[in-house]
């Protein structure tokens, strides 16, 4: 039978390296919280019980758990990573069987890494499986230290490491698996005795290393997915790394993206088959766009767009909380915000939904084959009726109804007249 898992989530750091009033694991990354990558990974793992500590601004880290499903457990005092998982065992009181230890700032890390960990950690029967990694740059993370018999003894961290111990490569990811007893064990007798005057979880190593029990290591294959989010710049990593794992996923669900390093498209956003994306393009968290779209160069999609087969929407555009049907072509330089657009319209090059008056945001209607001129500035809230048309460079006013078929031009617009031809 599998072993029990509970896993605790540590989430409760200050990110003074971040320079930040946003707790660290609530910034985003491809327009999420990096701590909500880690959740899934949580909630993927299928674990008996998951607990996240909490500490600095907690009531918003705590929203975010709340939403996953995930117990928080509050550390008062930011006094280490080993005081945190002392907090945290409060609310596992009556588990029994193995502790994961996960980093809230980890957000690359994937399930198949996590079992494989787990794995190794069931099969080498050890007190405490350490997940490491081989890092090129390792500078800010703890060096794994390694015995004659090359078994880990201990982790040196950053601050507190010598020179020759800051030339290995071999890094601690923070990940680690511990039988609860021992875990216990070892936290009986770490003590803050470090530069930074903190409980280090990665003290643990030493102690039980030197208390005979079986310490092990099983180093990760990919360094990526090992990266701890703690500036600014890692943060920047980070999202480059999950977007290259988003544009790959999408590539593979059948849409074309012409140059992925210059599509920026956060996570959870739908594309449908046959769709190309071009160049420059930046969509962004909850946007859904159809079959056999062309979409940019240089377009900016923002949340709550939909756009249904056959679009076309490119060169300088901006789209916010706006339906547009299929067929749709709007091609250049446009700002479509709270707008509902129909089947088959034309919007010109220039048109703009003027959707904030000041104090709230307004609704446009544009419905099925309107034909929008040129430079149309449509004030909202405002409907465009059916195969209605408006004149290059007009103004609809707020509160204007162009009715199905009609023609209206002008500043403000105004229907067209039918002039008739002076007869010769
Ligand atoms: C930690 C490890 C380091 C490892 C690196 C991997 C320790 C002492 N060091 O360093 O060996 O290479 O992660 O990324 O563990 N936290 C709390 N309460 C606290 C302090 C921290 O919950 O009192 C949380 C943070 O929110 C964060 C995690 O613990 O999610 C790690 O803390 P952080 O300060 O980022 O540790 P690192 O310096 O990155
Ligand atoms: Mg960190």
């Amino acid at each position: 039978m599998k072993k029990k898992i509970a896993c605790i989530i540590l989430a409760a750091g200050k990110s003074t390296r971040m320079k930040s009033t946003l707790p660290k694991v609530l910034h985003p990354i491809c327009g999420r919280p990096i701590l909500e990558f880690t959740l899934d990974l949580v909630k993927s793992l299928k674990v008996s019980k998951s607990v996240a500590v909490v500490g600095y601004k907690h009531q918003q880290v705590k929203g975010v758990l709340a939403a996953h499903g995930v117990e928080a457990s509050l550390q008062k005092r930011l006094l280490g990573t080993a005081d945190a998982v002392k907090t945290a065992l409060k609310k596992l009181r009556g588990f029994k069987g193995d502790i994961l230890v996960l980093y809230g700032d980890t957000p690359l890390l994937s399930s198949q890494t996590i079992r494989k960990l787990l794995d190794f950690h069931a099969k080498s029967n050890s007190h405490l499986s350490v997940l490491t990694a081989i890092a090129p740059r390792p500078a800010g993370y703890g060096r794994i230290l390694r015995d004659e018999y090359s078994g880990i003894c201990g982790i040196a961290e950053e601050k507190d490491a010598d020179d020759f111990q800051k030339e290995i490569k071999e890094i601690n990811t923070g990940i680690m698996v511990f039988k609860k007893d021992k875990l216990q064990e070892a936290l009986r007798y770490i003590k803050a005795n470090n530069r930074n005057k903190e409980y280090y979880l990665t003290d643990a190593v030493e102690i039980l290393y030197k208390r005979g029990a079986l310490v092990d290591g099983l180093r990760a294959s990919d360094i990526n997915e090992t990266l701890g989010v703690n500036s600014r710049l890692d943060l920047a990593s980070a999202a480059k790394i999950m977007r290259k794992r988003i544009n790959r996923k999408i590539a593979e669900s059948g849409v074309t993206i012409v140059d992925p390093d210059s599509c920026f498209i956060d996570y959870g956003v739908k594309i449908g088959q046959d769709t190309t994306i071009y160049p420059f393009t930046v969509i962004e968290n909850n946007v859904k766009i159809g079959n056999r779209c062309k979409i940019g160069p240089f377009i900016h999609l923002r949340e709550g767009t939909r756009l249904e087969n056959d679009c076309v929407i490119g060169n300088f555009i901006e789209v916010v909380r706006s339906r547009i049907g299929s067929g749709t072509l709007a091609k250049h330089f446009s700002y479509l915000g709270d707008t509902q657009i129909g089947k088959l319209v034309n919007i010109g090059a220039g048109c703009v939904t003027a959707n904030w008056d000041g104090s709230r945001k307004n609704k446009t209607k544009i419905k099925d084959k309107a034909f929008i001129g040129s430079d149309t500035v449509i004030v909202a809230p405002a409907v465009i009726g059916k195969q209605a048309k408006t004149g290059a460079g007009s103004v609809v006013l707020k509160n204007t109804f162009v009715g199905n078929g009609s023609v209206v031009v002008g500043v403000p617009a105004v229907a067209l007249k039918k002039v008739s031809k002076r007869k010769k």
